[in-house]
């Protein structure tokens, strides 16, 4: 199968026009081939370092549609394996979460311990007499690269370093995840559930979207947005940075308004870890930062804004991370954290914990909005004539040339979180993979 079959990649998602086809949202062989072109080659995010904070914590997570295991060595190190047994590949480890020395496969009783080596087997090794490798009977193993306690892994030999993978990203994802000395930590196990929508729809949002925060999220917005009128939100998110991070890497910023003191949002305390911790491009960013939203190509993304649920209560900054797990061409697992500065104190913890759960998870307002709306865009671009039709991200025609010559990161910076230049970046980088 190969992706002209489906149309050629320059029509599905043409940068000359900005028209990409529904059919990349719908097709069930477009998401088959999704599966080997971009998950299976791409650094996908799996865990961070303190959801495993000692030798032996393991998780069951997912790669692209793989079942995998992120493991905590004895000697210290993450490592992530096929969750599959190499005899004859029974799942292995049935727990989402615990801490072991080893696994053994339920089936026939092979044993691997936590560095994927097999230790022992129902039958002797001898019994092979020699004919067979018994290192292939080792777990396969995952490449593993950690960035900012981010742990990603690729089962694809051939792709670039962690590094060059993220690329500019890095300084993006290092104003959240290592903005003070401790680092990020995550507040608990990520909650999943199932949504009917394509896995891009997410991906893409997050991307950028500005206007869709307005009317999507209108009502809500308006309530809890740190007091701000929907009028000065909508001039902000307006004059907002949309970044091209570059390898379909994307972000926005949405600054506070004029008059509005700098750090809104964030603990005190905290700002000083930041001030020592963090650049001055980054710092200056990130104290006039009301909203950050970033996508790390192809399914990472995060939301990080102070919202404030009483008159009476100060903002404060939630950080919400997720991945959209590609379950089927209409369905997504959405993997769904909460994090924190680790040195943040803890009743602050439990604030930004409570102001992200009534807002950016399953039940939370945000995300009940914005699953009616993938729903319905499900919905309309699924039929037979609707499939082929084309989505209209045609605001990049009138950004090329809005790009912000100072703005003090890396990448490429445009005006407005409605130019749709970062979230059709992201659609670039999959048309490049997925034509091979
Ligand atoms: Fe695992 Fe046979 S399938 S030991
Ligand atoms: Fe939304």
């Amino acid at each position: 199968m190969k992706i002209d079959d489906f149309g050629h990649p320059g029509q599905l998602v043409d940068p000359e026009t900005g028209l990409v086809s529904r059919r990349i949202f719908t097709d069930p062989g477009i998401h088959r081939l999704e599966l080997t072109r971009i998950f299976a080659r791409s650094w996908l995010f799996v865990g961070h370092d303190s959801e495993l904070p000692k030798p032996g914590d393991y998780l069951r997570r997912v790669m692209g549609d793989d079942p995998v295991i992120l493991a905590r060595g004895q000697d210290g190190k993450p490592r992530v394996f096929l969750n599959a047994c190499p005899h004859r590949g029974a799942l292995l480890c049935r727990a989402d979460a615990g801490n072991a020395m080893g696994y053994v496969c339920p089936y026939h009783g092979w044993s691997f311990d936590n560095t994927g080596q097999l230790t022992a087997m129902a039958d002797a090794p001898e019994a092979y007499k020699g004919r067979v490798d018994l290192h292939t009977f080792n777990l396969l193993q995952a490449r593993v690269g950690v960035h900012a306690g981010l742990i990603f892994a690729t089962f694809d030999p051939q792709a670039p370093s962690l590094d060059e993978y993220l690329g500019d990203a890095r300084w993006y994802i290092d104003m959240l995840f290592a903005r003070t000395p401790g680092g990020a930590q995550a507040l608990g196990a990520p909650v999943r559930w199932v949504a009917q929508k394509n896995w891009k729809y997410g991906a893409v949002n997050f991307a950028a979207d500005g206007p869709h925060a307005l009317k999507t999220h209108g009502p809500i917005t308006r309530k809890i947005a740190a007091g701000m009128p929907l009028e000065v939100l909508r001039t902000v998110a307006l004059e907002g940075p949309a970044v091209r991070a570059g390898n379909g890497h994307g972000c926005i910023f949405v600054d506070l308004p004029p008059g509005m003191p700098p750090w809104v949002g964030f603990h005190p305390d905290m700002v000083g870890l930041y001030q020592k911790t963090l650049t001055p491009g980054q710092l200056k960013l990130k104290a006039n930062m009301f909203n950050k939203v970033m996508t790390i190509f192809p399914n990472l993304s995060w939301v990080h804004f102070p919202i404030s649920f009483a008159s009476d209560q100060p903002p404060v900054n939630f950080f919400n991370v997720r991945v959209w797990q590609p379950t089927g061409p209409d369905r997504t697992e959405i993997w769904n954290w909460f994090f924190a500065d680790r040195e943040a104190p803890d009743e602050y913890k439990q604030a930004s914990l409570a102001a992200g759960i009534r807002t950016f998870t399953a039940a939370g307002t945000f995300d009940q909005d914005d699953a009616e709306a993938w729903a319905a865009i499900d919905a309309g671009s699924r039929g037979t004539v609707g499939r082929e039709r084309m989505s209209s991200f045609q605001m990049i025609l009138a950004s090329h040339d809005e790009r912000i010559a100072d703005f003090p990161g890396p990448g490429e910076a445009y005006r407005s979180t409605y130019s749709e230049m970062s979230e059709f970046g992201l659609l670039l980088r999959w048309r490049e993979l997925m034509a091979g």
